[in-house]
């Protein structure tokens, strides 16, 4: 049977030892760096293979932007680059299963959930079940003008240790976004893959290299 949840963290409140600076610190870099990273490469993608969402996302920076450099006061502008980066997020989820630890035992539909026991929740599974977006794996900026359950969307987590760096991440990738597509045009090439498979890793990965033709803007 799974132990009962600790009350009380079994390392120091007081202060952070050495081992848990450099713990905090690996973490930050780890959590920070690859999953912005994936969520630009996988944007790209979902750019070039829709064409007509990269083009609104050119005008919408153009006209509401111009020539002004994107910053965090003014990248809240463009509500759908924001849309972009979610749909993003809801298709390939670099963060594609979360887990907690009961913390007291529960039923939910006949199903008992014991004190201590691990849960796995699948993000990547439960952003494309059909019941919660229609038409799942088709990229749809447009869906998230409207309003939907909060816990069905959990590519950030959910509750009090959601992604800590979740505003900063959305403000950078936004910011970089703005930056390449006002120079740049993601195409097709005759072998990019209609729809991305993953391999088996850490963070949602690939399975083959994301093949796009890059074309400058005149
Ligand atoms: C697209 C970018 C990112 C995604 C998709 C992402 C996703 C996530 C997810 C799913 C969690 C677990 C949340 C939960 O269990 O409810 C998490 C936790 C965390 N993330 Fe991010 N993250 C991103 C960017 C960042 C950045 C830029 C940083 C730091 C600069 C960061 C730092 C952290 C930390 C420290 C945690 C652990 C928080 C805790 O346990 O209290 N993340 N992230």
């Amino acid at each position: 049977m799974w132990g009962p949840v600790p009350k009380v963290l079994p390392f120091s409140v007081q202060s952070l030892s050495t081992d848990e600076i450099v713990g905090q610190g690996t973490l930050f870099f780890n959590a920070g760096y690859e999953t912005t990273a994936s969520t630009l490469n996988f944007a790209s993608h979902h750019l070039a293979t829709n064409p007509d969402v990269q083009e609104k996302a050119y005008t919408e920076m153009k006209d509401l932007l111009g020539d002004e450099e994107p910053n965090f006061d003014n990248i809240g502008k463009l509500k759908y680059l924001d849309n972009i980066i979610t749909e993003t997020l809801r298709i390939c989820p670099p963060v594609f299963v979360i887990h907690r630890r009961a913390s007291e035992t529960i039923q939910i539909k006949g199903l008992t959930i014991h004190q201590g026991q691990p849960v796995f929740i699948p993000v990547l599974a439960l952003q494309r079940d059909p019941q919660l977006f229609k038409d799942p794996n088709s990229f749809k900026p447009e869906r998230h003008d409207e309003k939907s359950n909060p816990l069905s969307f959990l590519a950030f987590g959910y509750g009090p240790r959601i992604c800590i760096g979740m505003r900063l991440a959305l403000v950078e990738m936004k910011i970089a976004l703005v930056h390449v597509l006002r120079r740049v045009k993601f195409e097709r090439m005759p072998n990019t893959k209609d729809e991305l498979t993953f391999k088996h890793s850490v963070v949602l990965t690939p399975a083959e290299d994301i093949v796009l033709k890059i074309s400058p803007r005149f």
